[in-house]
């Protein structure tokens, strides 16, 4: 019996690896059910998600009023493209902009798509409103930024593994430090800048958590520059940190807004990129879009998990567990953490190489042999981000898995 099921592992691994890319280097378990805040692998083994799908399933795996909105919308139109209008778009738009308090939002698909489109309007907004002169337009990033693979992402990105070997660059990209408004305000002093897009907690990058003040002085500064500030909440929004936005931790808001992810709980992709009209309308009919951008089963779908966050209250849910989170980790007597840092249910553990006998990577193996699923992020730091749904009882269980693995690694 363990045999065959082995070999049905086994055999789910070595397809991937025969039929397709080798873009990814993914912990050896093959997932197959989803539920709450657990999976079970093929094998019929059970374990805590505790990477959410890098945020996507922040309202718990397969949540019920997501999937029943899913199947009931799939039974009725799931595309029609944005040739003819759907009867639920405008409803889905209606929505989503009294959620988040914004004239108008632009529906896509994946987060990369949203960073796009939140580039475009900026560039266009920088031309015909901040009259920068055409092909002129500077935007600013920062040093660890990740927000997708497509050649506009990796040309800003300061990653080699990011964006070797894939130049030539998109122009007009200029990078500065992380968590620096000096270095911020310098930037701007450019007439030619039209935005400054940003994580307001650096996911990819390892959890970075910025100074207390930044995300108030980057709006400072961006309002005094006339420079768009661009917030891309794809991994810290929709309850992540502890709050509905991150920007909410200091009553900020945005100019351009990106969202995704947890838009659809993990159930498709959708991304939405929220701006007022002095932005959103400079875009004009034919000049951007994406033939699944805004489907009525993306709108049903994302209507649905908006629902769900605020229904479970699970903004305040993840900065209680999150605080229980962090407590227990500090409290863990090994000597290589180096590092426990986060906010709400976004939190890292920065591994000591010096004083370590493993890498990230093999801690992440040792806890998904004790039930524990978390992935490292570059060589030494491991997040931590289960679904928002998670409760006391399970947090308290999960910590002692990671609590007993980090104790075996001594
Ligand atoms: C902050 C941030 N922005 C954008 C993206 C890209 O999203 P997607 O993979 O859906 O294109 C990611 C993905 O991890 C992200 O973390």
């Amino acid at each position: 019996m363990l045999q065959t099921k082995l070999t049905e592992t086994q055999r789910a691994i070595d397809l991937e690896e025969r039929f397709g890319a080798h873009n990814y280097h993914p912990l050896p378990i093959v997932i197959e059910k989803g539920k709450g805040i657990n999976v079970w692998d093929i094998e019929g083994k059970k374990y805590y998600d505790f990477l959410s799908a890098y945020s996507a399933v922040n309202q718990g795996h397969c949540h019920p009023k997501i999937i029943e909105a899913l199947v009931e919308q799939a039974q009725r139109l799931t595309l029609i493209s944005r040739a003819f209008h759907n009867n639920l778009l405008g409803e889905y738009e209606l929505f989503i902009c009294k959620y988040f308090g914004y004239d108008k939002v632009l529906p896509m698909n994946t987060g990369v798509e949203g960073g796009e489109t939140a580039l475009k309007l900026a560039r266009r907004w920088g031309y015909e409103v901040k009259g920068i002169p055409e092909n002129k337009a500077k935007i600013i990033f920062v040093k660890g930024n990740f927000w997708g693979r497509t050649l506009a992402a990796v040309s800003s990105s300061t990653d080699p593994s990011s964006f070797g070997g894939f130049g030539p660059f998109m122009p007009g990209f200029e990078v500065i430090e992380y968590n620096n408004l000096t270095a911020l305000f310098n930037a701007c002093k450019d007439p030619h800048v039209c935005g400054f897009m940003f994580e307001p907690i650096q996911g990819e990058a390892g959890v970075i958590v910025p100074d207390k003040g930044y995300l108030e002085g980057i709006r400072k500064i961006c309002t005094e520059k006339n420079v768009l500030m661009i917030a891309d909440e794809i991994q810290t929004g929709l309850g992540r940190t502890g709050k509905m936005l991150c920007c909410d931790y200091e009553n900020v808001k945005p100019d351009i807004l990106i969202l995704g992810k947890a838009l659809s709980g993990g159930v498709l992709p959708i991304s939405a990129v929220l701006a007022n009209d002095e932005i959103m309308l400079t875009i004009k009919p034919g000049e951007h879009g994406s033939t699944y951008g805004g489907n009525p089963l993306a709108c049903a779908v994302a209507m649905a998990a908006l629902k769900v966050l605020k229904a479970e209250n699970l903004a305040e849910n993840a900065m209680n567990m999150g605080s229980i989170f962090r407590a227990r980790m500090k409290k863990i007597e090994v000597p290589f953490i180096k590092e426990i840092r986060g906010r709400g249910l976004f939190n890292a553990i920065e591994i000591d190489p010096e004083k370590s006998k493993f890498s990230g990577y093999e801690i992440c193996l040792k806890l998904m042999e004790n039930g524990l699923l978390a992935k490292q992020t570059h060589e030494h730091t491991i997040r931590f981000a289960p679904p928002l749904t998670i409760n006391r009882r399970e947090m308290d269980f999960a910590c002692d898995i990671i609590e007993e693995t980090l104790m075996d690694c001594v």
